[in-house]
């Protein structure tokens, strides 16, 4: 069968692939420990479970309002209300199938042929390919040599007449960076100046550690908020990524046409998760900050183990469940008689060898680097760490 241009060019999740082979090794008895996972290991709170069954009690098994209950559109407001100090009505918000979709519905209104979008690399897998699929064209500003955040004149000559919207993703998948106030009111400013609109991908906003802060840019910018897109969802706050539960807001003839083609894209989110969401809004606040508090430590945990390994370097992660790690002063280097010439040959290598999953930076758009996901236990932090060390004192120059 002859497939489409646009379907050959598309790459496959690379995190998904990993995910994949780990499982696979693991079914046939291996003791993998796997840092690839894009998901907190926590189940979903209490609160999620009971309004999931209450809902279904209620037989709430119908297709719902196309952008969502109104319950759930309702406490997403008040969510941003009392979190960021924001004001938005129920129709500037879309409730989606997880943010994932809610970003492609962003992207199919936004773009037209040939339209530019400011990326920062690295970057989550997924925008560049749905850029792609959306026919717009990714413009990378890469951020590896300035420890992950971008300068402003950087990102003034990545534009050109094409520039349509920048994409902000703070805290950042995968390095756990945090933009700054003053990087995100320059970034403001620029968009302001080219009118671009902004796409603000802050799923990972309540999962930040020490001194640093998440800043809303629509907060620190009250005038961009008719320009920008916030993107937000309950997979990664409320560990309920199996749920497929995310949420848009902005300026509502954007939210609107968004709603259309989720209209005829997926639909409602599913019926019974969306109830289980506003549950989760509306009660689960301290399960989050638990699940905050575990995750400070293993970050602690996995830094401390990392910073004593030889070949490696890394940023301190401050947010997400992340550790990127630079590996480039291992390429070249050979494992078992295995030449590691890539970041992907690095993580074959200690997958087959050591039994440990991680995820190759090039699909992130940074050759040369693993991303670690410290969303795991501490004896299976403190077990794969163990091992990674093993892995590195045994490669051979
Ligand atoms: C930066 C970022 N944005 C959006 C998503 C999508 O999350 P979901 O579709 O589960 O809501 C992810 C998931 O990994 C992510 O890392």
């Amino acid at each position: 069968m002859r497939l489409s241009a646009r379907a050959t060019a598309l790459e496959p999740s690379a995190t998904m692939a990993v995910a994949t082979k780990a499982k696979e090794l693991k079914r046939s008895g291996k003791p993998v420990i796997s840092f690839g996972a894009g998901e907190p290991d926590f189940t979903s709170p209490p609160a999620v479970m009971e309004a999931a069954k209450a809902a279904m009690d209620r037989k709430e098994t119908h297709y719902t309002p196309g952008a969502g209950i109104p319950e759930l559109r309702e406490e997403v407001c008040r969510y941003y209300r009392e979190r960021f100090g924001l004001t938005y009505e129920p129709a500037q918000v879309l409730i989606g199938a997880g943010a994932k979709p809610l970003v492609y519905e962003a992207f199919a209104c936004l773009l037209d042929p040939g339209d530019e979008v400011v990326v920062f690399a690295p970057a989550w897998v997924s925008y560049v390919e749905q850029i792609r699929l959306c026919g717009g064209r990714e413009v990378v500003v890469d951020t590896a040599e300035t420890d992950f955040i971008p300068r402003l004149e950087d990102v003034r000559k990545a534009l050109s007449p094409r520039t349509a919207g920048l994409l902000i993703n703070t805290p950042c998948n995968p390095t756990g960076v945090l933009y700054d106030a003053d990087l995100l009111r320059g970034l403001a400013r620029i968009a302001e100046e080219r009118d671009l609109w902004i796409l603000f991908d802050e799923i990972y906003e309540r999962f930040t550690y020490g001194e640093a802060r998440h800043e809303n840019i629509v907060a620190l910018v009250p005038e961009a908020a008719d320009r920008t897109l916030l993107v937000n969802g309950v997979s990664k706050t409320f560990a309920m990524t199996g749920w497929r539960v995310g949420y848009a807001l902005g300026p509502k003839t954007l939210l609107a046409k968004m709603g259309a083609v989720q209209g005829h894209f997926t639909s409602n989110a599913c019926s019974i998760s969306q109830w289980a969401s506003v549950g989760a809004l509306k009660e689960a606040d301290d399960d989050v900050e638990a699940m905050r508090r575990a995750f400070r430590k293993r970050r602690d945990l996995m830094v401390e183990r990392l910073s004593a390994m030889p070949y490696i370097h890394f940023v301190q992660p401050q947010g997400a469940f992340y550790v990127f790690v630079d590996i480039r002063a291992c390429l070249g280097t050979s494992y078992r008689g295995k030449l590691l010439d890539s970041d992907l040959a690095f993580c074959n290598s200690l997958l087959d060898a050591e039994y440990v999953a991680t995820v190759p930076g090039s699909p992130f758009l940074a050759p040369g680097h693993l991303r670690l996901s410290y969303a795991n236990s501490a004896e299976e932090i403190d077990e794969g760490m163990k091992r990674l060390y093993r892995f590195l004192n045994n490669l051979e120059a």
